[in-house]
Parts: structure tokens; C-alpha cells; sequence
């Protein structure tokens, strides 16, 4: 086999900021050090099953680094999800189109979910490299994913402006942040954002804890208070948002009045941060260098602010979640926030 010269690139699963930073990290480093030539398939897998496709050339490539979304577009689309009883004939197809479009690498730019479908056609024997990608920060393998920051900013910036709001009417106010079964963006952004409770999945929470909490809170002359709930934490199943609940839970139990924000999309859109934009470029690159060394099956990672890789096997199925003992979960208690588990009163 001689050098790889013709990669593909797809984006799936949920959208974030910082993708097509990433798009342009692989396809101007496999264009201009390696004189490869790079096409992406549209809307994720879907793309590949359907031989739905478009050469990215280096016009293409221009002016999109701070562009939110994708330029690719993106699915859930999951080939390996048996169709009821049948296996799914999706694999072949990508197998065939892959071949077809003599394709030397695939690179799969996606969260847990895609890196567990690189890792299995990697297995099927096609040439693939993940790069991960997610405002929830939970592939595992890797410190950061880009998306994170910029949620992260952006959900901060909400929080802020909650506090004005709540102080003006002495009001409780609950906010739900996204991060599917990982507290990450809630831990972050209720740090940054001056949260007095953080309530993560990781950690569960009492609301009676919470609710004594914020009594406390109130009889020092505290006018308001501000909870950050990540979207994954425990709810009655007929509850249709974990904020909501929280809020009435607590609403009931202090008789402070209480309002909720579920924020919602807003924390995927619009322009990465810049660094976002910086590791998506880094993680891009780093994609291209392995495919050039012919090192395949691998997710590109950052591990103490150093880029490197991580064999897709050894990431599938699992996930990162944040550590019950993670030094800016100490840091909040240090500070008397409130975790919804156990609480300093003074
Ligand atoms: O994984 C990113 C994420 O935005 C999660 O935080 C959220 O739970 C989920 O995707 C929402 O998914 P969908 O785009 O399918 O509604």
C-alpha cells in the first residue's frame, strides 16, 4: 500500500461549537503537508450508507473556523443498530462506498456514540480515526472535547444574568444545564457562574438538603439564590425536566418563590470559543499526522494539555464522567456551595 491520498471526514451526532474548526484542521493539514485529497459525506453516517458526498477543496475550507455548526451537517444515524429482528445492511454499505471512493482513512468527528461506530467498523476492517467532539465533555479518553468551552461560556453567561433578575425579586432560580448523564457543563458553569447549589448526576442530591440549605441562605439576609442543575439528575420518570421538578420541590419546601430556566439549544450554538476553536485545530491535525503515519483505530485525545491518541477500542462504551472527588467539586465545597449531598451551615 502506498501513502494514504484520499481521506473522508464525517460529522455525527449532536451538533457543537468548534466543528467546523475541526473540519478545516483535518482538510488544510491533509491538503497543504500532505497533498491528500479529502471529501465529506453529508448528514453523519447517513452520508457514507447513502454515497452522499462532496470534495472539500481548500475554497470550500475558507471561512468556515468560526462557524458554529457544521458545514457537513449531522445525524444520529447508528449503522450498527439492528432493524428488528434483521441485521442492518448499513456496515456493507458503508464497507462498499468506502471502497468505491477508494478511501485510504475515515474520519468520524463525533461524541461517545460515533466513537463507539469508529471503533466498530474499525473492526470491520476500513481504516478510521475519531476525533471527539461534545459540549457534555464525556468521551471517555480524553481530558477535553471541543464544544465544551464554548458551552460553557455560554451557559455562564446566562447564570449571570439570572443574578440580577433574581435579586431584584428576591427570588429562587433554577437553571438546567445540558450534559446528558454527565455533570461537566453544570460543574463548570456554576462555578464560573456563582451557583449556590451545583446539583450533578454524579453526586445525586437530597432536596431536603438543598431546601435547609437555602433556608440558611434566607436567614442570613441572602436575597436570593442561584441552582444549577445538570439536565442528567434523578427525577420521577413523569417529570418532563429535572429543573422543573427541582424548582417545585424546592418552591414547596421553602415557600421562596421560585422560578426555572431550562436553557436549552442555545448551549450548542453559534461560534466557538477561541479555545475551542484551538483544540479543534489541534485535534484536526493531530487526525491527519496519524493518517500520514498510517496509524489507525484511533481517537485523537488531550491529556495534560499534550495532544495524542487513544487506541477506539479502548473508548467505546465508556464515559467520562465527572469524579465525586474531582478537585473543582472540593473547590465548591471549600466555598459552602451547596451539592446537593451534604452542606456546610455555619
Ligand atoms: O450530547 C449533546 C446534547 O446536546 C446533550 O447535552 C443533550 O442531552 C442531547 O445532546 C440532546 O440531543 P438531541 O440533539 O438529540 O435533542
Amino acid at each position: 500500500m502506498g501513502k494514504p491520498q484520499r481521506i473522508g471526514i464525517l460529522t455525527a451526532g449532536g451538533d457543537c461549537p468548534g466543528i467546523n474548526a475541526a473540519i478545516r484542521g483535518v482538510g488544510k493539514t491533509a491538503i497543504t503537508k500532505y497533498g491528500m485529497e479529502v471529501i465529506g459525506f453529508s448528514s453523519g453516517f447517513s452520508g457514507i450508507i447513502n454515497k452522499e458526498y462532496e470534495v472539500l477543496d481548500e475554497a470550500k475550507l475558507s471561512g468556515i473556523l468560526t462557524l458554529g455548526g457544521t458545514i457537513l451537517g449531522t445525524s444520529r444515524e447508528k449503522p450498527f443498530k439492528k432493524n428488528g429482528n434483521k441485521g442492518s445492511d448499513k456496515p456493507d454499505r458503508i464497507k462498499k462506498h468506502y471502497k468505491e471512493l477508494g478511501l485510504d482513512c475515515l474520519v468520524c468527528i463525533g461524541g461517545n456514540g460515533t466513537q463507539k461506530t469508529a471503533a466498530l467498523l474499525a473492526d470491520e476492517g476500513l481504516n478510521v480515526i475519531g476525533i471527539p467532539k461534545t459540549i457534555d465533555n464525556d468521551v471517555f479518553g480524553t481530558d477535553f472535547t471541543f464544544g465544551f468551552d464554548s458551552a460553557v461560556w455560554i451557559a455562564t453567561e446566562a447564570i449571570d444574568r439570572l443574578h440580577t433578575t433574581a435579586n431584584s425579586h428576591k427570588r429562587i432560580m433554577v437553571i438546567e444545564l445540558m450534559g446528558h448523564t454527565a455533570g461537566w457543563l453544570a460543574l463548570y458553569a456554576g462555578m464560573a457562574g456563582g451557583g449556590d447549589v451545583i446539583l450533578l448526576p454524579e453526586l445525586g442530591y437530597d432536596v431536603q438538603v438543598v431546601n435547609r440549605y437555602l433556608l440558611d441562605r434566607a436567614y442570613k439576609k441572602k436575597p436570593y439564590s442561584i441552582v444549577v442543575v445538570a439536565e442528567g439528575v434523578e427525577k420521577p420518570e413523569e417529570e418532563p425536566s429535572a429543573a422543573g421538578y427541582v424548582a417545585r420541590m424546592i418552591e414547596k419546601g421553602t415557600r421562596i418563590e421560585t422560578r426555572t430556566t431550562i436553557l436549552g439549544y442555545v448551549q450548542r450554538g453559534g461560534s466557538p470559543s477561541p479555545m475551542d476553536r484551538i483544540l479543534a485545530t489541534r485535534f484536526g491535525t493531530k487526525a491527519v499526522d496519524l493518517i500520514a503515519q498510517e496509524k489507525y483505530g484511533r481517537m485523537v485525545n488531550i491529556v495534560n494539555n499534550s495532544t495524542d491518541s487513544i487506541p477506539l477500542n479502548e473508548v467505546a462504551g465508556k464515559l467520562n464522567l465527572v469524579p465525586k472527588k474531582h478537585s473543582l467539586i472540593n473547590k465548591a465545597r471549600a466555598l459552602d456551595i451547596c451539592m446537593g449531598d451534604e452542606c456546610h451551615f455555619s
